[in-house]
């Protein structure tokens, strides 16, 4: 049978480490936690089963790895030291006998995006980001559109666009929307992919290193590796649809209590086909995973194993690819989420009579 493999790590120190050592995260404070993930060897978590594609009946499995370093002491160390163990945890991989191997959270983010583990192992590499790409836009867009917000009247956003999802964000959103934002910190980084996005669409694209002036933006996709919440209930407009791809959140958790009349959608979930069990519980509903793990899955089903997404350059061809690949072997967008709760029809319209309200009288 086909295999994949997919390495996942602590996001949420506590919370995360606590899946799967319950004992040793009640008694380890935070910074232990951080501290200890450095020595902590690569761990096989669990063997993924039932996953089978729509279109040829065939089935898959694979193996969930733990890279047991936390997200921060990977923006911390060296990007030598996290490839390292990231290397490590790729060799576990071909030891088991995976065919291919999924990057997931920030082992895909630090450094060169997946080039240097990739050049390291015999085994293909992706970092899975063109599908989470695909389905982060499609979850905006639906958010948009079930907030009666037509793409092309509205203002587009996208926070951390000098980034490799971001960007790739920019490319795909702005020929579908009024005008662009593109808020970043490299200002030349920035200037850059502004001039990519203008390539492909004739609408106005303005770039800022300023997150509050996304305060204009309808539909918003935010994709930073920031670690903490940088976007605040004060930045968004009534009405505004904001698409957070970011793990740890770029969305302050404040947003959900404090404005009824935003929508907050998680980004890049899927719906995987066949009767999938993970063998661990990561925190998402039975049946559901990020883009990067089904990016990885729908290339074992099609039998592709090549590297796929590596770098930081995301070609929106493969996004588009990708899309249509996933699609075929039964991946679907999973039912708009926001804060890990199931978006229903009638708080969607509570959201929305809310943003009208607010927009008519101003906030209350
Ligand atoms: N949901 C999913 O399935 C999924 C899959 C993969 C990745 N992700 C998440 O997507 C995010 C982006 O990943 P990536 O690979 O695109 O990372 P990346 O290439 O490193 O890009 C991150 C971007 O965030 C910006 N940034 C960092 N800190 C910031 C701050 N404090 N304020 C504003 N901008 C800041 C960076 O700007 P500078 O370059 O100027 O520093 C950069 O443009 C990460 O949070 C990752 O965990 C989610």
């Amino acid at each position: 049978m086909d295999s994949f493999a997919f390495i996942i790590h602590p996001l949420d120190p506590k919370a995360d480490v606590a899946r799967k050592y319950p004992r040793l995260a009640r008694v380890l404070p935070v910074w232990a936690i951080h501290f200890l993930s450095r020595f902590w060897p690569p761990l096989l978590l669990s063997h993924v089963t039932g996953i089978r594609s729509a279109a040829t009946g065939r089935e898959v499995e694979g193996w969930l790895l733990a890279c047991p370093f936390t997200a921060r002491r990977m923006l911390q160390l060296p990007p030598r030291v996290v490839y390292r163990k990231i290397i490590q945890t790729g060799r576990l991989a071909e030891r088991l006998g995976a065919k291919i191997l999924g990057l997931g959270a920030y082992t895909s983010v630090v450094g060169d995006g997946g080039l240097t583990v990739a050049r390291a192992l015999d085994i293909p590499v992706t970092t899975g980001d063109s599908y989470t790409v695909a389905l982060a836009v499609r979850a905006l867009l639906e958010a948009g559109s079930r907030m009666s917000i037509a793409p092309s009247q509205a203002t587009g956003a996208v926070v951390g666009a000098s980034g490799a999802i971001g960007s790739a964000c920019a490319r795909l959103l702005a020929p579908q929307v009024r005008e662009m934002l593109l808020v970043g910190r490299r200002m030349e980084r920035l200037k850059k992919v502004r001039d990519e996005v203008m390539n492909l669409t004739d609408k106005p694209v303005e770039i800022t290193s300023d997150v509050a002036d996304i305060h204009r933006a309808d539909l918003i996709a935010s994709a930073t590796s920031a670690g903490k919440a940088i976007i605040r209930a004060s930045h968004l407009k009534p009405g505004a649809v904001v698409c957070d791809v970011a793990r740890p959140r770029d969305v302050a958790a404040q947003v959900a209590q404090e404005r009824g009349d935003v929508l907050v959608v998680d980004g890049g979930l899927a719906e995987v086909p066949g009767q999938v069990n993970f063998g661990f519980d990561y925190g998402l509903p039975p049946r559901l995973t990020f883009g990067c793990m089904a990016e990885t899955m729908a290339l074992a089903l099609e039998g592709r194993f090549e590297d796929y997404t590596v770098g930081k350059d995301i070609d929106i061809d493969r996004v588009k690819e990708i899309e249509r690949v996933a699609e075929r072997h039964g991946f679907r967008l999973a039912g708009l989420r926001s804060f890990e709760h199931l978006l229903t029809e009638e708080r969607i319209s509570s959201v929305r009579r809310k943003a009208a309200q607010v927009a008519k009288s101003g906030p209350a």
